[in-house]
C-alpha cells in the first residue's frame, strides 16, 4: 500500500516538467526575488514607500486604485507610514467629488485612491491577483507553487519587457512586450531608468523601479497577506500537534489489544 503510494507521487511528480513544457504561447514571465515569498516572507516597507511614490507620480495618471482606502498606508505591514504623512499625501495629491459640497475637495485618509481616468487604462486595485495564475501551463499556477511566481512578477516583467518596437492598428498604438500574451500592449512604456527619485538614493533603474511598483501593486491586492501566513503557520503548528496527540491516544486505546497475538 505504502509503496504504491510512493510510486504514484514519484510518478505524478515526474510528469510535471513534461507539463511545463507543454505550456508556451503565453508571454514571458521573469522570476523577480520578492521579500513577501515563501511561507515567511513578509513585505518589505521600504519597498512598499517607493513603489507609492512610483504609483503616485507615474501610474496614477492614468490608473486608479478605487478598492484602497487612503488610511491604511499606514497600517502595519503595509507601507508604514505615519498618521499625519497620510494625511499630508491625501490632500497633496488627490481631489474627490464631494457629493454634500458639490463640488471636488482634497482626499482625507477615509477615501480611497481615486478611480482611472486614463483611457481604457484597468483599476490596479486587484492586479496582481487577479494576474496571480496567470502564468504557468493551463493557468494551474504551478510556477507560482515551485518559484514563488504570481501576479507581481508578472507586472515587473511587463514594465521591463518592451521590446522597443512599436505597431498602428485602428487608429491605436501597440508597444512589443515580452510578458503581455500575444506580445503588443497599448499602454506606452510607463518606467525608464531614472525617473523617480527617491530621497534615500536608492537604485532607480528600469529593473528597480519596476519590482518595486509590483511589490506595492502586490500590497493594494492583498494587504493581509503576513496576518494570512501567520494564522496558517499556526494551524498547520495545531494540526500537528494534534495529530501527534490523537497518534498516541489511538496506541493507548488499543494497547491490551494489540500484540496478544503472540501470548
Ligand atoms: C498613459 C497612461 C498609462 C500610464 C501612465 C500607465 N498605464 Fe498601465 N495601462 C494603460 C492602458 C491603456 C492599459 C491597457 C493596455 C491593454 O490592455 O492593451 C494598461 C494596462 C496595464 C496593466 C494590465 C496589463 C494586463 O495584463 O492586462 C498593468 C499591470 C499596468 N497597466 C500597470 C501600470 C503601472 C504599474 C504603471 C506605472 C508604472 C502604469 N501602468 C502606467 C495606461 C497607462
Amino acid at each position: 500500500m505504502f509503496k504504491n503510494l510512493v510510486t504514484g507521487a514519484a510518478f505524478a511528480l515526474a510528469l510535471i516538467p513534461a507539463v511545463s513544457f507543454a505550456a508556451g504561447g503565453e508571454g514571458h514571465v521573469e522570476d523577480f526575488a520578492f521579500s513577501f515569498e515563501g511561507p515567511f516572507g513578509t513585505y518589505d516597507q521600504n519597498q512598499l514607500q517607493r513603489g507609492l511614490q512610483i504609483f503616485t507620480e507615474v501610474c496614477s495618471a492614468c490608473h486608479g486604485l478605487k478598492q484602497v482606502p487612503l488610511r491604511t498606508l499606514s497600517d502595519e505591514g503595509g507601507p508604514g507610514l505615519p498618521e499625519d504623512q497620510v494625511r499630508a499625501y491625501a490632500a497633496d495629491n488627490f481631489e474627490v467629488f464631494d457629493a454634500a459640497l458639490d463640488d471636488f475637495r482634497p482626499a482625507t485618509p477615509v477615501d480611497h485612491f481615486p478611480e482611472n481616468n486614463g483611457v481604457g487604462a484597468p483599476d490596479l486595485s486587484l492586479m496582481a491577483k487577479s494576474r496571480a495564475g496567470f502564468h504557468g501551463p493551463y493557468g494551474l499556477g504551478l510556477n507560482q507553487l515551485f518559484k514563488g511566481m504570481g501576479g507581481a512578477e508578472y507586472i515587473a516583467s511587463l514594465l521591463s519587457g518592451y521590446t522597443g518596437e512599436t505597431k498602428e492598428e485602428a487608429g491605436t498604438t501597440f508597444y512589443g512586450n515580452t510578458a503581455f500574451p500575444g506580445g503588443w500592449i497599448s499602454m506606452a512604456p510607463p518606467l525608464a531608468d531614472e525617473q523617480v527619485e527617491f530621497i534615500d538614493g536608492h537604485a532607480n533603474d528600469l529593473h528597480h523601479l519596476s519590482e518595486d511598483v509590483s511589490a506595492f501593486l502586490m500590497w493594494t491586492a492583498e494587504p493581509k497577506m503576513m496576518a494570512r501566513k501567520q494564522a496558517g503557520f499556526v494551524g498547520v503548528l495545531f494540526l500537528a500537534v494534534l495529530s501527534v496527540l490523537l497518534y498516541l491516544t489511538n496506541k493507548r486505546i488499543w494497547a491490551p489489544h494489540k500484540g496478544k497475538k503472540t501470548a
